[in-house]
């Protein structure tokens, strides 16, 4: 058992998009939490990269669809972008730990509130397009 195991009634949206990008992160960080320290700065570049890429996609979904929350979303995104970027920096000179510590608990506890409501919002507004037609 993990904090990153993926978990129907905490993460699943409705919208495949989202979901199928959702299990990938939780992969991603579980990966870093159950591997080898000598793997950790790679594995933790690439969870950043593919957050810049999730991320990304959610904020290209809201434009396209004039979702209402947009502004809140992103801002939110920007946040954890800034602090995984700085993290990132510091694995890159050799101190891990401060990202090893985010890893642990903060990360995980920012993406199930995420998910649960700035996520669910947008995958509400899709699915309430959808339904319009
Ligand atoms: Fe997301
Ligand atoms: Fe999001």
């Amino acid at each position: 058992m993990s904090r990153y195991d993926w978990n129907d009634e905490r993460h699943a949206l409705g919208v495949a998009t989202m979901d199928a990008t959702h299990r990938e992160f939780l992969e991603l960080a579980r990966a870093i939490e159950s591997g080898p320290p000598a793997e950790f700065a790679t594995r933790f570049e690439g969870l950043v990269e593919h957050t810049r890429a999730h991320f990304a996609a959610e904020e290209a979904l809201m434009r396209e669809t004039a979702c209402p929350s947009l502004r809140e979303h992103e801002a939110d995104h920007a946040r954890v972008l800034g602090d995984l970027g700085r993290f990132l920096q510091s694995v890159a000179k050799g101190r891990p730990a401060m990202a090893r510590a985010y890893i642990a608990s903060g990360l995980s506890e920012w993406f199930d509130l995420h998910v649960a409501t700035m996520d669910a919002q947008l995958a509400a507004h899709l699915n309430a397009r959808q339904h319009a037609g």
